[in-house]
């Protein structure tokens, strides 16, 4: 199984986390945690709770370690910021009422004035085939539509690093195509967590997080081969103790 990597390097343009710890409630779920995080295309993954969304919060700044620190790379070009998270959650992420003030916002933090940035976000939706999408009300698309919408608002904010928590989870196999291409062709690096690990195996490099540390950190095809190999052992112990504790004569029925 290819090991854990535990030492950050100095290379200031790097993304790095340093003896991070981060507490929830009583649990300390990270502990001196230190990744140095230079590839193209991170994957992370691990069972619910593992704290690959913790992680993701922390590098975007929506949470502050009780200890240690998280070093960005520089800004993004003309005035993207170091970095920008797309939420496991659509509806954490969105704020304005229509598609095209959503995406206007993320021009306005690039400097773009407001009626500008509108026309601007108009065009682009026009321009990807969802010009009808501009005035819609966001809580009126689908689950999987808003988080489409989130993407949308991340890519035209462009900043320097792209934080994609769970991002295919509610989308349909076309959107999951779609973006898959988008993030083949994305400029930036790009972490993204994810469940579906046909989404990552090819990633240059995975982590696998297990409450709250490092499991594995290789090449996608190792660590994910690693984590499937992990899960299917523990459904065969649980699958060896349910059976243990039928009783007689009823076990395998
Ligand atoms: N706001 C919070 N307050 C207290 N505990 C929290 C909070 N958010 C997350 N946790 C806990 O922190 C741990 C890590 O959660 P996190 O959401 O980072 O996991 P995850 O790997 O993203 O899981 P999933 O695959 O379900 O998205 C879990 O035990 C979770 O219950
Ligand atoms: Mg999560």
């Amino acid at each position: 199984m290819p090991a854990p990597t535990n030492t950050a390097t100095a290379s200031p343009d790097v993304l790095q986390l340093q003896d991070i710890a981060l507490r929830r409630g009583t649990q300390l779920l990270f502990d001196k945690l230190t990744l140095s995080l230079s590839e193209r295309r991170i994957g992370f993954i691990g069972d619910n709770g593992a704290g690959k969304s913790s992680l993701f919060r922390l590098i975007c700044g929506l949470e502050q370690p009780s200890a240690g620190q998280v070093h960005l790379p520089t800004a993004g070009a003309d005035g993207a910021r170091p970095v920008g998270m797309m939420f496991q959650n659509p509806d954490e992420q969105w704020i304005f009422p229509t598609v095209e003030e959503e995406l206007a916002l993320s021009l306005t933090g690039r400097g773009l004035r407001r009626q500008e940035a509108l026309v601007q976000a108009r065009q682009w939706l026009a321009a990807r085939g969802l010009g009808h999408w501009a005035e819609r009300a966001i809580a009126s698309l689908s689950q999987g539509q808003r988080q489409h919408v989130c993407w949308l608002s991340l890519l035209i904010a462009a900043p320097a690093v792209l934080l994609l928590d769970e991002p295919f989870a509610s989308l349909d196999l076309p959107g999951q195509q779609l973006l898959r291409q988008e993030i083949a062709q994305a400029p930036q690096q790009v972490l993204l967590s994810t469940h579906q690990l046909s989404h990552v195996r090819d990633f240059e490099r995975v982590i696998w997080l297990e409450a709250g540390r490092v499991r594995a950190d290789g090449p996608g095809a190792e660590v994910c081969a690693a984590y499937e190999a992990e899960v299917l052992q523990r459904a065969q112990e649980r699958r060896l103790s349910i059976d243990e504790a039928a009783p007689a004569g009823k076990a395998g029925a």
